[in-house]
């Protein structure tokens, strides 16, 4: 399966143009719209740029606009649903540090291989975390997210860091 790499960082232009658009109130979602392959692969790297982004309001807007509202979610301790996933990561931002570190989209599959780092003074400060998560779209919407987890070992054999 051939995998693009995609640009991390957004032009700071084309942020500032679609939150210029965006008008939407708390309580609507996405609603899938028809769009060709490269279309939904420039509105994952928007919803990734702002669903990291550490800014609560952001993350909410982001949301709203990219996920559908019964967004099915596969991480074990997650009710379903759009809604918890916001609450989840308003608090989490407050706490942790989350950072991309490569990503890809192909075939209406999207991945995001993150370092996920507790901000200083919080508890487990230093403790590194890897994730990764990958999403499904249907045109112009994210309708699933799969996720797994791995602690930065300490006492790695391999020598090798983990990003
Ligand atoms: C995509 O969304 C449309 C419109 O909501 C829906 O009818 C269709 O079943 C969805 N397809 C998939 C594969 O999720
Ligand atoms: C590394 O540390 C973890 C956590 O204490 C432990 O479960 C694991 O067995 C250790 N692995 C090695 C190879 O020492």
């Amino acid at each position: 399966m051939h995998v693009r790499l995609l640009p991390l960082v957004l032009p700071a232009a084309a942020v500032a143009l679609s939150a210029t658009l965006y008008h939407a109130t708390t309580h609507t979602w996405c609603i899938p719209q028809p769009v060709t392959g490269d279309k939904q692969s420039n509105l994952f790297s928007a919803f990734q740029h702002g669903a990291w982004s550490g800014d609560s309001h952001l993350i909410e807007k982001t949301f709203n606009k990219y996920i559908v509202e019964d967004y099915i979610q596969h991480n074990p301790f997650l009710p379903q649903g759009a809604a918890p996933v916001v609450e989840l990561l308003k608090g989490l931002t407050k706490s942790t540090s989350l950072e991309a570190v490569r990503m890809g989209f192909d075939g209406g599959l999207g991945w995001v291989h993150s370092r996920g780092s507790p901000k200083p003074g919080h508890e487990d400060e230093g403790k590194v975390t890897a994730i990764v998560d990958i999403y499904r779209m249907n045109g112009s919407c994210i309708v699933e997210h799969w996720d797994v987890m791995q602690e930065v070992a300490g006492n790695a054999t391999n020598e090798l860091g983990m990003f």
